[in-house]
């Protein structure tokens, strides 16, 4: 599992890098990485960090007990991400050990992910897919502009999906997809990467609440589902 932690947020506005904002009293990571750890799919954690945070990410981490693996919950690992989410993926997914063959990628900024996601898109890999994106139908009417902001088209929105992550693949997929891309025009997400190359990627049914943090209001959102999940006793 490898998690994109490198960005700076500058959307939400000023503050802290984005992965350390805090969601219910804990920084965003934080709740990410217990999510994916806590997956039965997963052995190890591999995220990648502003490129002068990897003590502190580490440490922040140990303070959670998530860099140790425990018995149900796999461990933690910090790597020195990039200038572009494209290339902290890439440094990632050169430190894992030789061994792993299925390969999740997470964003750091979709902190309330539910496990059943997690679980659900590495079983879809492991049922033979290369590459598996969640996606979800798109709410609002799509339509693309022109330079001047004059519209050309109307999408049909039948047609759409809004991808989200946890993004499963074929390590030797992801792998050969990395190897290919261009540094000068940085793919948003992995799945565009394989695309790239002509390869298949395979839909699953996303899910609401592994929506990302983008914006302001997201932080707003966030923080209500996680009150409404702690007032149900979901999470301590
Ligand atoms: N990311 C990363 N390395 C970068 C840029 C982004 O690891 N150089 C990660 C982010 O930390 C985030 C994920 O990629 O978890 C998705 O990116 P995005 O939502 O765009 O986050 P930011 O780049 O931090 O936000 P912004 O674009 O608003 O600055
Ligand atoms: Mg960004």
């Amino acid at each position: 599992m490898i998690v994109p932690a490198a960005g700076r947020g500058e959307r939400l506005g000023p503050g802290a890098p984005k992965a350390m904002r805090s969601l219910g009293g804990v920084p965003m990571l934080v709740h990410a990485v217990r999510a994916l750890a806590s997956a039965r799919a997963v052995d190890l954690v591999v995220v990648a960090a502003p490129e002068d945070g990897v003590d502190d990410v580490t440490a922040l981490l140990a303070e959670h007990g998530l860099v140790d693996s425990a018995p149900g919950r796999a461990g933690a690992l910090v790597v020195a991400g990039g200038d572009t989410r494209q290339e902290s993926v890439a440094r990632a997914l050169n430190s894992l050990p030789a061994d792993v063959d299925v390969v999740l990628v997470h964003d750091a900024a979709r902190p309330l992910v539910p496990v059943s996601l997690v679980d659900a898109v590495a079983a879809a890999v492991r049922g033979g897919a290369d590459a598996v994106v969640p996606g979800l139908p798109v709410a609002d009417t799509i339509k693309s502009v022109d330079a001047a902001d004059v519209v050309s088209a109307t999408l049909d929105r039948g047609a759409l999906r809004a991808i989200q992550t946890p993004q499963g693949f074929r390590r030797a997929t992801l792998a050969e997809a990395h190897a290919a891309a261009d540094p000068d025009a940085p793919a948003t997400d992995d799945a565009d990467l394989v695309e790239r190359l002509g390869g298949k990627v395979v839909v699953v049914p996303g899910d609401e609440e592994a929506f990302k943090v983008t914006r302001p209001l997201d932080l707003v959102l966030a923080e209500a589902v996680l009150a409404r999940r702690r007032a149900a006793g979901v999470v301590a």
